[in-house]
C-alpha cells in the first residue's frame, strides 16, 4: 500500500521565504489568488513582484496593490523565487525564451501543475530548484477558502533540489498560500500529470461515450428527447450523486437511492468485467500518456489552437462530437425550453 505523507502548518516554517523576492509570472485565476494568499500571510508586499503582459490582469494587480511589471527578463533577474502561473501551452514560450536567459542560477522555480516538468519542456538549469505546489482547486475557491481560514487539497513535491532547502521552501510556500491548513498531500509531477492526463483522456471519454451510447439506446426504445435529457443530466441528478460519494463514500452514496436502484447498480457493477475496460485504460496510461506520446501530438496542434473557425483543431472536434444524437436532442430541447419561457 502506498500511503502519502500529508504536510500541515507545523510542518512548515515561513522564515524559509520571509526575506526572497518573490515573482509571480501570471495574475490569473491561480496567479491572483495565491499573490493575495502569501501576502495576507505576511509576505511583504514590497517583497512580491507580479510579472505580467499589458492585459486586464495586469490591471487587476495593480488594482489589488502589487507592484507589477511587463518585462519577464526583469522580473526574472529579481526572482528569488520565480511562481509560473500562466496557461501550460504558453509557459516554454515564455519560460525558455524570455524567463531563463536571466533568472538567477539558484532561483526556485514553483509550477502549478506537473506537465512542463515533467515532459521536459522548460529548460532550467540544474543549479535551480524546482518544486510543484499544486492546488487541486480553482483559483477563486483557492482564494475564498483561505480567506474563510480554511485550507484546499494541494499536491506539493520537489522535483530539483539545486540549494539543498527546496523541500522546506515548498513547504513554507505551501503554508503561505493556505495549503497546509488542511493538508497538502507529498506528490510528484509524474503523479499528478498521469492523474490528470489520464482522467481526461481515459476516464472522462469513457463516461462521454457512455452517456451517448446510453442515449441513443434508450431513443430507439422510444423515449423522448426531453425525458432523456432531463433523466441523465439536465435534473443535476448525476451532480448530486458525485457530492454525495465526496461527502459520504463512492459506494455508501448508493444508501441515499431507493432499494431497486441500489440493487440494480451494485449488482449491475459487479457483473461487469473489467478486465477489457482496464486494459484500454493501461494502453491509455502507459502508450500514450507517460511515454510522451500525447505530449507530441498536441505540441504539434497547439499554435492551431489560436485559429478562428474550422482551421482550429478544437473547433473540428466539437463539430463531430456534437453531431451525435445526444447533442443535436439537446439542441432542440434547450431551444424549445428557450423559446416557452
Ligand atoms: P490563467 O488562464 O488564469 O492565466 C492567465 C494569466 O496568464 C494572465 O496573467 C495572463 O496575462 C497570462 N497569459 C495568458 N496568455 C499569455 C501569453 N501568451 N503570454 C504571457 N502571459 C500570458 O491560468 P491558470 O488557470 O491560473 O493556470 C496557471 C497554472 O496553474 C497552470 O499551470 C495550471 O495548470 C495550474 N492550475 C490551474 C488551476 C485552475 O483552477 N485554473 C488549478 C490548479 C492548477
Amino acid at each position: 500500500m502506498v500511503a502519502a505523507k500529508i504536510y500541515y502548518d507545523a510542518d512548515a516554517d515561513l522564515s524559509h521565504i520571509q526575506d526572497k523576492t518573490i515573482v509571480f509570472i501570471g495574475f490569473g485565476n491561480q496567479g491572483a489568488a495565491q499573490a493575495q494568499n502569501l501576502r495576507d500571510s505576511g509576505i511583504p508586499n514590497e517583497k512580491i513582484v507580479v510579472a505580467n503582459r499589458e492585459d486586464h490582469y495586469a490591471e487587476d494587480a495593480k488594482a489589488k496593490g502589487f507592484q507589477v511589471v511587463n518585462d519577464f527578463g526583469k522580473a526574472a533577474e529579481v526572482a528569488d523565487v520565480l511562481f509560473l502561473l500562466i496557461p501550460d501551452q504558453v509557459q516554454p514560450r515564455v519560460f525558455n525564451g524570455k524567463i531563463a536567459p536571466s533568472l538567477k542560477q539558484n532561483a526556485v522555480i514553483v509550477v502549478a501543475s506537473g506537465y512542463n516538468v515533467f515532459y521536459k519542456l522548460l529548460r532550467i538549469a540544474p543549479t535551480n530548484d524546482v518544486v510543484m505546489v499544486a492546488p487541486r482547486m480553482i483559483g477563486s475557491s483557492v482564494r475564498s477558502l483561505y480567506q474563510k481560514g480554511r485550507g484546499f487539497p494541494c499536491f506539493v513535491s520537489t522535483e530539483q533540489n539545486g540549494s539543498g532547502k527546496a523541500s522546506e521552501i515548498a513547504l513554507a510556500l505551501c503554508r503561505a498560500i493556505g495549503a497546509t491548513k488542511s493538508g497538502a498531500i507529498e506528490s510528484s509531477v509524474r503523479e499528478e500529470t498521469a492523474m490528470d492526463l489520464f482522467a481526461e483522456q481515459g476516464l472522462w471519454p469513457n463516461i462521454i461515450a457512455l452517456f451517448r451510447e446510453a442515449f441513443s439506446v434508450l431513443k430507439e426504445a422510444g423515449c423522448s428527447d426531453e425525458a432523456l435529457c432531463y433523466e441523465m443530466w439536465m435534473s443535476k441528478e448525476p451532480a448530486e450523486i458525485f457530492e454525495k460519494a465526496a461527502d459520504d463514500g463512492f459506494i455508501l452514496q448508493l444508501k441515499h437511492h431507493s432499494s431497486v436502484s441500489q440493487y440494480g447498480q451494485l449488482s449491475g457493477a459487479l457483473a461487469i468485467d473489467g478486465t477489457e475496460i482496464r486494459n484500454h485504460f493501461k494502453d491509455i496510461l502507459y502508450n500514450r500518456v507517460l511515454n510522451g506520446k500525447f505530449c507530441e501530438e498536441f505540441s504539434k496542434i497547439e499554435e492551431a489552437l489560436e485559429k478562428e473557425g474550422e482551421g482550429n483543431p478544437l473547433n473540428q472536434l466539437y463539430t463531430r462530437s456534437e453531431a451525435c444524437e445526444l447533442a443535436q436532442a439537446e439542441k432542440r430541447v434547450r431551444h424549445r425550453l428557450a423559446s416557452q419561457r
